[in-house]
């Protein structure tokens, strides 16, 4: 039996300092943030700022938000604010931009962001003219998958326009902006075209309506319109006259272009359904024929440790780490402990494999990110105390989460302490 612990994984922090510095030989002055090297601005608005900038440590292209400070504080919005940056910094999906950091001076939040360097998709209609149907239900498949991660995350983006979808150096579709619906609209648009009064040609007549909405069905309308305008190459709703496009977008008053497969044009109509109650819902969608076509599940990579420590500092709050590793102590055997884990992950839906004082245990259902799977290890830590460890090995860590939160109400009579006070792995 091992008798050493591990100690958890932790992050050091980095704060920003802004200066000034001259490359030799060329008279240009350089904005320096922590180790970002500031340079073009992306995007501009009235409050945000979006530039390029590169990690001067490992070389890599980012993208940084900057925010003015005075503005979240004067809008009363930081608790908001800094909730959502936290869960999108836990969010990682191929086709969402990550949030890697956050930084602040004394007048500036800096957000840095995953750089997509193949430019906005709708610049690509915009040279070249509306998508083929199998390209157009490409981009809609990676938007779904998108969306759908980040609803069962509890984040809606409230603001699907094509500014916000971005594509990579590969041509994989980057949705940008998710989580960022509790700044005010000012703040998160980043481009003077699509400033507070722009049109809401993408907006889903509940929310024009302002009577209260469901952010999962509003999201879905604007992926439909977003649908429609890859494929025709133009808006389904568009009007001179704001009342009259409000008007249209209320009663979902649009017609198909002749190029519309029937197959296709049945979803749109299920997507555009004005009543938000009867419109088509995500797990729907995944079972449409028109949408499986050609499907390709996201591909994730390996989990790595994210710390919220950043986004606590620059919010000035308590501490929360989100880990993939939990543990707990009990004053029982090692062996009675092994056997209740045993009988306490099966009726979960565990399989259990046991060898020595280890136990690898895998879900036998399918999660968001494949199988979960928990590596489990008894250490002796003193004369009748041991320590046990759960470690996540594979799948999703809210999943994990979750599940630990079962196997420790379920334990709780062979637990003595817990790492947490509140019965909740710590998030990070
Ligand atoms: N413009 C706004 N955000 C961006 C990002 N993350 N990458 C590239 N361009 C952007």
């Amino acid at each position: 039996m091992q008798t050493q612990a591990r100690r958890m994984s932790s992050t050091a922090l980095t704060f920003p300092s802004s200066s000034s510095i001259a490359a030799v030989g060329t008279p240009v002055t350089r904005t320096r943030v922590g180790k970002y090297e500031l340079g073009n601005t992306l995007g501009e608005g009235s409050f945000a700022k979006v530039k390029y900038a590169t990690n001067l440590t490992s070389g890599e292209s980012v993208a940084i938000k900057i925010i003015d400070r005075d503005r979240i504080l004067r809008h009363k919005m930081v608790e908001g604010i800094k909730r959502e940056i936290s869960t999108m910094k836990l969010i990682k999906h191929p086709n969402v931009i990550r949030i890697f950091e956050v930084l602040a001076s004394k007048t500036k939040i800096y957000i840095v962001l995953e750089y997509a360097n193949g430019g906005e998709l709708f610049d690509k209609i915009a040279r070249h003219g509306r998508l083929k149907e199998d390209e157009a239900r490409g981009y809609f498949q990676q938007l779904i998958n998108a969306v759908d991660y980040c609803h069962s995350r509890g984040v809606y983006h409230r603001d699907l326009k094509p500014e916000n979808l971005l594509l990579d150096s590969f041509g994989i579709l980057k949705v940008s902006d998710f989580g960022l619906s509790a700044l005010p609209k000012q703040v998160r648009e980043d481009g003077l075209l699509h400033t507070a009064c722009g049109t809401p040609n993408y907006v889903a007549p509940e929310v024009l309506a302002d009577k209260g909405y469901n952010g999962t069905s509003a999201d879905v309308w604007s992926c439909g319109v977003i649908l429609f305008v890859l494929m025709a190459g133009y808006l389904p709703f568009d009007e001179p006259n704001l009342t009259v496009l409000y008007r249209r977008i209320q009663k979902a008053s649009f017609a198909f272009p002749s190029w519309f497969s029937s197959s296709s044009k049945k979803l749109i109509k299920r997507i555009l359904d004005p009543n938000p109650v009867t419109r088509i819902t995500i797990p729907e969608i995944l079972k449409n024929d028109w949408f499986k076509k050609g499907y390709k599940p996201p591909h994730f990579q390996p989990d790595e440790d994210v710390t919220l420590d950043d986004v606590d500092a620059v919010f000035n709050d308590s501490e929360n780490l989100v880990k993939r590793e939990t543990c707990f102590t009990s004053k029982c055997p090692a062996n009675e402990i092994m056997s209740k884990i045993e009988e306490t992950a099966k009726p979960l839906g565990f399989n259990v494999q046991k060898r020595n004082y280890k136990i690898k245990l895998q879900g036998d259902k399918t999660g968001r990110k494949g199988h979960l799977s928990v590596a489990t290890e008894v250490f002796e830590v003193a004369p009748s105390l041991h320590m046990v460890q759960l470690r996540k090995t594979g799948g999703d860590t809210l999943e994990f989460h979750k599940f630990y939160k079962n196997l420790n109400s379920g334990l709780k009579d062979i637990v003595w302490t817990s790492e947490q006070s509140n019965e909740e792995p710590k998030v990070a």
